[in-house]
């Protein structure tokens, strides 16, 4: 629903409750901070439709993968980060009357999110079945440096009349996922305490056996002071509760406050896990909610300070570009590199929670300008830890000799998707990984990565390719056959262009880190050509491959095509589609799907994005004019490629029309999915449609230039990267381009193509 929430700089603002559209807010409003997260549930029971969902990262349960006819090579299991214990419930009772919003009337009802300082908060008005009216507001927030912590303020005022209030503060651990194959719990209970106003759970998911303790202490104070509350205990099967009341004069507020501390057996001592939460707990007690929320404040402060993007002139653009900064930056902080970066983040079930080349492809560059080498090496070093698992992923498929294939979808290494038809072919993954280790040393600069993880991880991959693409004897040409592009409305098609053209660009990418470590690393290299047992014959072959690829491609149109027989589809557009059809996923067949000439996201586009200085801007328009009018974006990941590209060709328009679509995606609910949750790697791509298009970021010849335009509604952009050593401000308006080095030493920069080096300031036209 377009303008559903109101459009401000900072906040997200849902005015007036609209329970058909719960489970779409539930999302936007999500919060995190890394190592938990959550959807915008009501802290008070709520009996109308919403989606529970509080997660904590890394911890996941291998549900049994559902397929009809079983084939050598498919997955065992579909791994989720489950819905895990839910520790904002409070139920709350207003002279006996339980307080539901599915069940009384509402005079107002506001929920804001603020991004400035990381806050859920809500504020309503409701009369209840027996006519008392009451107040409520209430913050919470998932603390940003102290990862464990959950902190909740919750204010009750009667309006009416004089109300007894009876709160019931719980952990419960018995919660179901909706997304569960078999409909199985994913969790057994390991011990629970409660007592006076704490209760500790510990949880442990079925299989693979991690451990989750959540811990909370709960407060009362009556119009600001603390009250001495007697409370009484309950517990029953994964589930511990402590329960106290208030009598409250009409106009009077009482305030709970709920602590909890949430933490898991992947980073504390399974036999002290209970102790270490309540530990953790009583701290954030101690320190107190106003504190608590002031330290808050700071660390999103300091995000801000690295990575906003500021609009001047577009209210709705700033506050969703700033939409997507945020829920990046809690969801991924990139301290630890066994975690990654889910389609959804905290926000739903859809996905699982697990890895896909959404990472390499789309959140790099993200994490690399905004937060620095480390995070982004962290997101590599999580593949590189993966390869072995990726080596016996191969090998499962019948590859050999050490050839390399990464998993779609994933949570350790091993492949654990869900949906067969679909996955199971889309190899271009593994030139996505590859691709990232590229980018990530040409951005960063940083050559020791090839030689202490990077190279190891592309002798695997190329060793990959060159077993996956097949000698024809007809063509007298190497081919591609039975594969899946990123447009997954094709399945199991051969000579994907997008595919066999990242698979040649990964041998010899490869052979050129080879080259290189040879020249300036020789013990690295001897130690790595050991390890791999490598032959100098691979590469041979590497470059027979090469400059033996059949790529499809149409002599009249001048363009390659997306897969062989492309052009014997029928020749529509997507203006040809009704409004009723879309999104054709959910209106037509699949066998309809498949066999139209409509693509889901950005495929052979996909490949002259990543490759774009082996094409020159004619035959970028040309082949963004043929496929563009084709594509259906029904993948979040879709229009931002889109509008990178149109920033490139100069269809400034397009651009800002493809950058509103990505940035608003989830806000105005575009593809009418925001209910399942965020789509949170896309939101990457809205960073990098503003930063690599509109501005126009490349790193050519070892060199950082812009290119910049300013979409004609807005009078000035800026943001700040991270490059190399430098801090940088780059500025954007009608006037001129200026780049304000922060930090670090100077360096040459190009704008419009013209050398300047940064003295603090660099202005262009
Ligand atoms: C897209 C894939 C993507 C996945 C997770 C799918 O709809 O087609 O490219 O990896 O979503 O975001």
């Amino acid at each position: 629903m377009k303008n559903y929430f109101k459009h401000d700089e900072w906040l997200i603002i849902e005015e007036g409750f609209n329970p058909s559209y719960n489970r779409v807010s539930e999302s936007v409003f999500s919060i995190g901070n890394g190592k938990i997260g959550q959807r915008a549930n009501f802290e008070e029971q709520y009996s109308g439709d919403s989606l529970q969902g509080s997660y904590v990262a890394g911890v996941y349960y291998p549900d049994k993968t559902r397929v009809g006819w079983w084939k050598n090579g498919y997955p065992e299991y579909f791994a989720k980060v489950p819905n895990a214990t839910n520790w904002i419930g409070l139920n709350i009772n207003i002279n006996g009357i339980p307080l539901n919003l599915a069940t009384c009337k509402l005079n107002s009802f506001r929920r804001v999110l603020n991004m400035k300082e990381g806050l859920l908060m809500r504020e309503f008005e409701a009369i209840l079945e027996n006519g008392d009216i009451i107040k409520v507001t209430s913050t919470r927030f998932c603390h940003l440096h102290k990862s464990s912590i959950g902190a909740i303020e919750y204010n009750i005022t009667p309006l009416s009349s004089s109300s007894k209030i009876e709160i019931e503060s719980y952990l419960d651990g018995d919660i179901e996922n909706e997304d569960s194959n078999y409909d199985h719990k994913f969790w057994e209970e390991v011990s629970q305490t409660v007592e006076l106003n704490r209760s500790c759970l510990a949880v442990k998911t079925l299989k693979t056996n991690f451990i989750v303790a959540t811990a909370s202490e709960t407060f009362l104070s009556l119009n600001g002071k603390e009250v001495k509350s007697n409370f009484s205990q309950n517990t029953k099967s994964k589930y511990v509760s402590v329960t106290t009341n208030c009598q409250l004069a009409q106009g009077e507020t009482l305030s709970i406050n709920k602590y909890t501390a949430t933490i898991s057996s992947l980073d504390y001592q399974a036999e002290k896990i209970s102790e270490t939460a309540a530990l953790l707990c009583k701290e954030a007690s101690s320190t107190g909610f106003a504190t608590l929320k002031k330290e808050q404040a700071a660390a999103w402060l300091t995000h801000w300070n690295e990575s906003d993007i500021i609009i001047v002139g577009d209210i709705a653009a700033q506050q969703a570009i700033r939409f997507n900064i945020f829920q990046l930056n809690q969801t991924y902080t990139g301290e630890d590199a066994r975690l990654n970066i889910g389609p959804k983040g905290f926000t739903g079930e859809k996905y699982g929670g697990s890895t896909y080349w959404d990472t390499e492809a789309y959140c790099l560059p993200f994490y690399q300008a905004t937060a620095g080498t480390q995070v982004a090496k962290n997101l590599l070093i999580y593949r590189y830890n993966h390869l072995a698992k990726a080596i016996q992923n191969a090998e499962k498929l019948g590859f050999t000799d050490g050839a390399a294939l990464y998993p779609m979808v994933t949570m350790n290494g091993e492949e654990c998707h869900n949906e067969w038809e679909i996955t199971f072919e889309e190899i271009h993954r593994n030139g996505a990984i590859a691709y990232a280790i590229f980018d990530y040393i040409k951005y960063t600069d940083d050559q020791q990565y090839l030689a202490q993880y990077g190279l190891e991880v592309l002798i695997g991959i190329a060793r990959f390719w060159a077993q996956r693409f097949t000698w024809s004897n007809h063509r007298e040409m190497y081919v591609l056959l039975g594969v899946t592009g990123p447009n997954e409305f094709e399945n199991n098609v051969n000579n994907n262009w997008y595919t066999s053209k990242m698979g040649c660009w990964c041998l010899r990418y490869c052979k050129e880190s080879i080259d290189y470590l040879k020249d300036n690393n020789p013990e690295a290299w001897d130690r790595i050509e050991n390890k791999t047992k490598f032959e100098a014959k691979e590469l041979q072959k590497w470059m027979q491959i090469d400059t033996n690829m059949y790529y499809p491609f149409d002599q009249e149109l001048n363009i390659f095509l997306q897969q062989d027989g492309f052009l014997d589809k029928e020749q529509l557009t997507v203006s040809d589609l009704l409004p009723s059809e879309r999104p054709i996923v959910e209106h037509w067949s699949w066998d309809r799907i498949l066999r139209s000439v409509f693509i889901k996201q950005a495929d052979v586009l996909q490949g002259i994005y990543f490759f774009e200085d082996e094409f020159d801007k004619e035959s970028i328009k040309r082949h963004f004019e043929y496929y563009e009018p084709r594509t259906v974006h029904e993948s979040s990941l879709s229009p931002c490629v889109h509008s990178i590209l149109a920033s490139k060709i100069g269809n400034y328009d397009k651009a800002y029309s493809f950058y509103l679509r990505t940035s608003r995606l989830d806000l105005d609910n575009y593809n009418n999915d925001t209910r399942d949750g965020l789509h949170i790697t896309s939101m990457a791509g809205t960073w990098m449609s503003i930063v690599k298009g509109f501005a126009g970021m490349r790193v050519l010849n070892n060199q950082l230039e812009f290119t910049p335009f300013l979409p004609e509604k807005w009078q000035e952009f800026s943001f700040k990267i991270r490059f190399r050593k430098t801090l940088l401000k780059v500025s954007v308006s009608h006037l001129n381009c200026s780049i304000e080095q922060l930090e670090g030493e100077k360096i040459e920069i190009k704008i419009n193509s013209e050398n300047s080096q940064t003295k603090g300031v660099t202005s262009h036209a």
